[in-house]
């Protein structure tokens, strides 16, 4: 009997490579660009499965280049690049990578609470810069986090690891999601649960951990930020456009927020020009479950997914939404 043919569209770590070629036979672009459209086509015309990345769009068009496709696995926990419902009527299974980038990202999440509210950005590049300083009492004064709130949009695996976090730093939780934890969690994570409104109105800090979908499409917009404090911080490490970039550049431009703290972008990898002239945004380059150890496992995830319905077996972590 043949082997199932595996295509994998961009590089992923060894790890799951191995588990790969366990599974069948594989190829794998590599290279950090994109592979190219008709690179991509010619590969899938006999695929039986698809180990695909964020930046790649799993589309009518990507389906139809792959009429024997059975699994499409995501190396991300995001699945906004891919088409679910086409992938479903096709009889496609979609999987992605929960729970093994949790805490990178968290940790990623408080980093950009901890860049903003102290200004390390804007301390990083003045020592660089070669500018002669010296340390003074009200030489770049930035804001405590001890003791301040924070508001957490999303309480899924991420929303509720940082909240953990946050809550050594000494900042009082707040959140909003989709449906309410419940309280037996809310109460083990010492938060409380508060309309979209009132969290922004009240928070200190407000960190976004929600998928990106039709419904958070700019779910923080030039509304959301006439609700924040003047002195209020925003934090986006979940995807781009849930914020409306260009009022994100209105609100820091005009004092309407203090600052901000972002790993992703609306346009991505582009960033709206106008957030690389201001001094009270920090800018990462989407690097939220960007290390070693993460990798490694989301790439090893995707590897037994495919491996799991390949064999005719439930995969471990299929999207279902
Ligand atoms: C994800 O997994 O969705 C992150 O954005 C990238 O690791």
């Amino acid at each position: 009997m043949s082997r199932p043919r595996i295509v994998v569209t961009g590089r992923i770590p060894d790890a799951g490579l191995e588990l790969l070629r366990d599974a069948g036979d594989v190829w794998a672009w590599d290279d950090d660009e994109p592979i190219p459209a008709a690179v991509r086509d010619e590969q899938l015309a006999d695929a039986d499965a698809a180990v695909t990345l964020l930046t790649d769009r799993v589309d009518d068009a990507f389906l139809d280049a792959a009429p024997s496709i059975r699994v499409v696995a995501n190396v991300a926990v995001g699945y906004n690049n891919i088409d679910v419902d086409a992938c479903r009527r096709r009889g496609v299974t979609v999987t992605n990578t929960p729970g093994v980038l949790t805490a990178a990202t968290a940790d990623l999440a408080i980093a950009l609470v901890l860049m903003a509210t102290r200004r390390l950005g804007e301390g990083e590049r003045l020592v660089r810069s070669g500018e002669p300083w010296q340390w003074g009492m009200f030489m770049m004064l930035g804001r405590s986090i001890n003791g301040r709130r924070l508001g957490l949009v999303g309480m899924g695996a991420i929303g509720q690891a940082v909240a953990r976090r946050a809550s050594a730093f000494g900042m009082e939780v707040v959140y909003h999601n989709r449906s309410r934890v419940d309280a037996a969690l809310e109460r083990s994570l010492g938060v409380s649960y508060l309309p979209l409104e009132e969290l922004l109105a009240s928070s200190d800090v407000v960190s976004l951990h929600c998928p990106y979908t039709s419904e958070t499409h700019h779910l923080i917009d030039a509304t959301a930020f006439e609700r924040m404090a003047d002195d209020a911080v925003l934090v986006n490490t979940a995807r781009g456009p849930v914020v409306d970039e260009a009022a994100l550049v209105t609100a820091l431009q005009n004092g309407t927020i203090a600052a901000a703290g972002l790993d992703v972008y609306e346009d991505e990898p582009a960033v709206h020009p106008g957030l690389l002239e201001l001094d009270n945004v920090v800018l990462l380059p989407h690097l939220g479950s960007a290390t070693v150890e993460t990798r490694d496992a989301m790439a090893e995830l995707a590897a037994r997914n495919v491996a799991a319905v390949l064999a005719g077996r439930a995969p471990i972590s299929p999207v279902t939404g």
